[in-house]
């Protein structure tokens, strides 16, 4: 397997998928039970169980994926597609935002293994060649990714709402304590706007800054399934009524009495950054400060 880039490595995770670790940050990209298995618990599943109904009828979504990286939530979304849903295939409309065009020298092998192989199926039948892609179009079947090489905070603020908005947002950055930055208030407060009605952020993280910044801006918020000893990543619907209703399922759960108490407290005070564009720094200091004020009310 070739890389270009010397800041990651390969790493392998517990369901036999690869996954990458960045070494200035110190962070791998997925998590250790499996990058594939993440990618189905943490985003699929819960968004194949939200849509359900709305998939069954045949409609098509369109899909958000931020911090592409390897593509595997929204790979793995496609290929669900394919393989539960042959009769009647949706649409599936995924733009893709990746900062660092350098990993996508990775999708051959990404899409190479055994649990993508409908979507590598959907690829081989469509000629799709990845071994050169750098960005762009790639489409198969009744997907469609456009991957855009930007950063995500230029991307939130230049994109215009789609007709209908996004369905879902895969949000998938390195942790919030590493790069705040892009875990702002500020950042979800575009996502909001650029999602339709009842659209939905799904992500691994389950930090109170990160739900508090969701709940101030009105989102409903659940928990989706934990893996890997973690306590289970975060659902934000974005509903104009006060009372969302949810397919009964075992992947989408209300926020527990613990999770609840830890809203009420500094730890859920979101970063702030009006202008997307401040540093980590800044970002941090700005919270603590905030966070003393609200322990001093
Ligand atoms: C945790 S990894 C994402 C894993 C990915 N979703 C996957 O399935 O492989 C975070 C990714 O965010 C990218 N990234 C970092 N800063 C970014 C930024 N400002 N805008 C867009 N992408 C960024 C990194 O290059 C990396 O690929």
């Amino acid at each position: 397997m070739s890389m270009n880039k010397t800041n990651f490595s390969l790493a392998t995770t517990s369901d036999g998928s690869f996954s990458l670790h960045e070494s200035k940050l110190d962070e791998l990209y997925h998590n250790r039970a499996g990058a594939f298995t993440e990618a189905m618990v943490t985003y699929v599943e819960p968004a194949c169980q939200y849509f359900k109904e709305k998939m069954a009828a045949g409609h098509s979504l369109s899909v958000l994926d931020s911090c592409f990286g390897l593509g595997y939530n929204s790979l793995a979304l496609a290929n669900y597609i394919q393989k539960n849903q042959k009769n009647q295939k949706i649409g599936l409309d995924i733009d893709c935002i990746e900062i660092d065009g350098s990993v996508l020298e990775l999708l051959p092998q990404v899409v190479d293994q055994p649990c993508l192989s409908e979507i590598a199926q959907a690829f081989k039948n469509s000629a799709v060649n990845l071994a050169d892609f750098n960005g762009g179009t790639i489409a198969a079947d009744s997907v469609r990714f456009q991957i855009f090489i930007c950063d995500l905070r230029l991307f939130v603020q230049k994109a215009q709402r789609k007709m209908g908005g996004y369905d879902l947002i895969f949000h998938d950055p390195f942790s919030p304590k590493k790069v705040p930055e892009l875990w702002t208030v500020d950042l979800f407060r575009h996502y909001h706007r650029l999602l339709a009605d009842g659209g939905v952020i799904f992500t691994y993280s389950s930090a109170p800054a990160v739900r508090g910044a969701l709940l101030e801006l009105g989102f409903k918020v659940f928990r989706t399934t934990a893996l890997g000893g973690k306590v289970g990543g975060t659902m934000a619907i974005r509903a104009e009524c006060d009372t969302v209703t949810i397919a009964p399922g075992d992947c989408i759960l209300t926020l527990s009495a613990d999770e609840l108490k830890r809203l009420t407290t500094s730890s859920r005070v979101p970063y702030r950054d009006e202008n997307l564009g401040a540093g980590k720094e800044q970002i941090l200091v700005r919270r603590e400060a905030e966070q003393k004020i609200f322990l001093s009310k």
